[in-house]
Formats: C-alpha cells, structure tokens, sequence
C-alpha cells in the first residue's frame, strides 16, 4: 500500500488509525531518513494509545516504555546499535504481547524483526508532504489499517 500525506494532521491521522486497528503484538517498523517523520508517527499512535507522557526520540535510551496509555507502546530507536554485535536483549521487549512495538532504524536490527512487522517507509516530498510506502509478509496488517 502507498499513499501521500501533504500535511501533519493527515500523518497524525494514519498515527491514530494504527494505534486503534492494530492488533497486539505488533512490530512497526519505521523506515526513512532524519526528518523524514518517524517520531513525529510514534507520537500520534502514542496519542491514539492515549499516553499522555511526551514521547521523545529515545536515541539516547535505546528504548522507552510506556505502559500507562489503553496498551503498551515500546519505542526503540536502533540507530547506535548499528555494528553492534552485543545481544542486549532487546528481542524480550520486540513484539511484548499486549501492546505495539515502534522501531526507527529497524535495518540495524533485522534479524530480530518478526513476520508480524509492519514495515513504514517514509519519504520527504516537500516541506509538509510525505510519500508513504506500507507493506508486510503479514497481510492481514494490511487488511485491518486499509
Ligand atoms: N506531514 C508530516 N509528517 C511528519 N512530520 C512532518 C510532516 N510535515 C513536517 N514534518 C516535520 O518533519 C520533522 C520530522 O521529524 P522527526 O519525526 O523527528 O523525524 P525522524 O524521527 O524521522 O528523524 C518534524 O520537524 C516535523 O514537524
Ligand atoms: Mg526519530
């Protein structure tokens, strides 16, 4: 599936629509580069999940958890784990039963990503638009976010 968005309230809207039709257990992961909206994305699901704290980029963390919204989001920025070799244990949290699991920079992390991965590829087109690209081995994801 692919689409554009030409403005942030037409991105938080796909942001909500993935917070309210996705299933648990769900492993989005964000594709595209700095700028390009992954954050932004994570934010408004964080919002449709009714989480109210800030959500932030969790570079420095890794990753973040957030477990008092209607179910749990675990955002997990990959980006210094490019090269890593170290298994930190990340792939306990990656795909957490009860809740939706965010990734940006999922590429450094491959191998740990499970067939129910949806996998968002976001492109700058403009100052406020985005060309967005959405596929998965798992179509029934496709089905419910249609
Ligand atoms: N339609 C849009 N969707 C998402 N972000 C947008 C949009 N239009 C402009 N922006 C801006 O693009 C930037 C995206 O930043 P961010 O979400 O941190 O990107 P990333 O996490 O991919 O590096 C923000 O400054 C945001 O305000
Ligand atoms: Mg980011």
């Amino acid at each position: 599936m692919e689409f554009d968005v030409f403005n942030h309230e037409q991105m938080h809207e796909f942001g909500l629509k993935l917070a309210n039709k996705l299933p648990n257990g769900t492993v989005v992961a964000l594709l595209g580069d700095l700028g390009a909206g992954k954050t932004t994305l994570v934010r408004s699901v964080a919002k449709g999940l009714e989480i109210d704290e800030v959500v932030q980029s969790p570079t420095f963390n890794i990753m973040k958890l957030y477990l008092k919204g209607k179910r749990p989001l675990i955002h997990i920025d990959a980006y210094r784990l490019a090269d890593l070799d170290t298994d930190i244990g990340l792939d306990e949290y990656i795909g957490y039963e009860t809740g939706l699991t965010m990734i940006e920079w999922p590429q450094y992390i491959e191998k740990l990503l499970p067939k129910n991965t949806l996998f968002i590829e976001i492109s700058i087109t403009g100052e406020t638009s985005r060309h967005l690209k959405v596929y998965s081995q798992d179509l029934k994801l496709l089905e419910v976010i249609k």
